[in-house]
């Protein structure tokens, strides 16, 4: 028996407690599949195939998206059972607090807060820049000062754009899950239209010359690509976050995870290729790469309606981002590992009201004030430790008799979750030191607050 005040002392699957603050099922799988190209086709297939073509990876771009999509399948075959098996809201987080323990399941949940928070506030200062390209195209301008984080070398004060977009979904959110899902659904199909549209267009401009070198940094440059670009991938853990309001997640919650990633997979490496095949990858170091390259063959009118697409697409990429996160918030609170007050359910479909709000707010302060650039590759940090936590996990999670069984499984056990642990722990080694050292700082705030307030408040106090 684990001691109370231990701690690794974990949370057990309580079915009656989770029943009693319960959110209602009402998502299949196919609502999951649009949760998940609409949380993670976003900023990544706008700009990451320009600007990491041009850095790290040359035309070879391709292999880093594959590559990066074979880390996220096998961490996605990892999260599939644990969803199946432990379908609560709060995703690794609540995975980690029953299999590892409180300290290092919070330290996950940090991590997640890290992940998504700097991911909104990142897609939503995106957003704000293709949103002020496509008003000059019809000639419209919002003030310089209010269209970006405060600069004083630019001359910006704050990024209004970003901030009202944040509060803006927000109250989308917290109109109901089954609301938002649906416009989450129209954007969707917007998005692919669009990306569809570009290839469409594109596809006849392509050079074969223009692959040629395919692999100009190496496969170092692929592998450092790859760490990049998983950025691109991100979101399809926010939909194992939804497990709770998914109908049968034995069955949907794979079909679903699986599913998305295999339509961003294609999708990634089908725009990669044509906007390499377009325009030489030492060009595309721009901020909008796609609309760059549509320009660059004259196909101008097609430009306008794909900056649209991608106002749209990023704003389903906040949607389910949000959603993970505010459900993410929830479920913490839920344990007492940070206010309570924070976990309390509204309505008669008891939403989060609260926990959103806390979330949108302090997302939107960063957005709108602070220059992202330096702490955008924290998200991929934050998102790989998620992933190899999940992936190591499920070794726990087979020997844990406590938690009845699911009905999905690891294929290839223990192969497959070993692999999965050690092609995250590769990216990770790719990343930069200064993101290493900001992690760290990040981790021991987090580690602060464990220990004064979480360590006393949590729901296993004198259990
Ligand atoms: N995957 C998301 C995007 O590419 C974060 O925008």
């Amino acid at each position: 028996m684990m001691k109370r005040n231990s701690l690794f002392r974990r949370k057990e699957l309580n079915i009656e407690e989770s029943n009693r603050n319960k959110l209602t099922p009402s998502l299949g799988s196919i609502d999951l599949m649009f949760l998940g190209v609409g949380a993670v086709v976003g900023t990544g297939i706008f700009i990451l195939p320009g600007t990491v073509a041009a850095k790290s990876a040359g035309p070879g771009i391709i292999f880093s998206f594959v590559l990066a999509a074979i880390v996220c399948a096998f961490s996605a075959l990892c999260y599939s059972e644990f969803s199946s098996r432990i379908p609560i809201a709060g995703s690794a987080y609540s995975y980690g607090y029953m299999v590892f323990g409180e300290l290092i399941g919070w330290m996950l949940g940090w991590a997640l807060v890290l992940e998504y928070g700097l991911a909104v506030a990142s897609v939503a200062s995106g957003w704000s820049a293709y949103l002020n390209s496509l008003l000059r195209g019809f000639h419209l301008q919002i003030p310089h000062a209010m269209t970006a984080a405060f600069s004083i070398k630019n001359g910006t004060i704050v990024n209004l754009p970003a901030i009202i977009v944040v509060l803006v979904i927000a109250a989308l959110l917290t109109a109901g899950i089954r609301e938002s899902t649906r416009v989450n659904t129209i954007m969707v199909v917007v998005k692919i239209v669009v990306i569809l549209l570009f290839l469409a267009v594109g596809i006849f401009y392509v050079r074969p010359e223009n692959w040629n070198p395919f692999l100009p940094y190496g496969l170092s440059g692929v592998f450092n690509g790859a760490s990049i670009v998983i950025f691109a991938y991100l979101g399809f853990d926010a939909v194992s976050s939804a497990a709770e309001e998914v109908k049968n997640p034995q069955r949907n919650m794979p079909i679903g995870i699986i599913g998305a990633l295999a339509i961003c997979t294609i999708l990634y490496v089908a725009v990669s290729a044509v906007l390499t095949g377009i325009v030489s990858y030492k060009e595309l170091d721009v901020t909008d790469p796609v609309a760059f390259a549509i320009h660059y063959i004259h196909q101008d009118w097609a430009a306008g309606l794909i900056s649209l697409g991608a106002v749209t697409g990023m704003i389903t990429v906040l949607l389910v981002m949000s959603y993970g996160a505010t459900r993410l918030v929830y479920a913490i609170s839920r344990d007492g590992l940070l206010p309570k007050a924070a976990a309390k359910l509204s309505g008669k479909k008891k939403i989060p009201v609260r926990a959103t709000w806390i979330f949108a707010v302090c997302v939107s302060l960063v957005a709108g004030f602070i220059p992202l650039d330096e702490l955008a590759a924290l998200v991929n940090m934050g998102t790989l430790l998620a992933f190899m936590a999940v992936s190591v996990g499920i070794l726990f999670l087979r020997k844990n008799k406590e938690i009845p069984e699911g009905g999905f499984k690891v294929p290839f056990y223990p192969v497959v979750p070993i692999i999965s642990f050690l092609l995250c722990l590769f990216l990770i080694s790719r990343l930069s030191a200064t993101t290493m050292i900001a992690c760290g700082i990040w981790f021991v705030i987090g580690l602060l607050i464990y220990f004064i307030y979480g360590r006393k408040h949590s729901n296993l106090n004198g259990k």
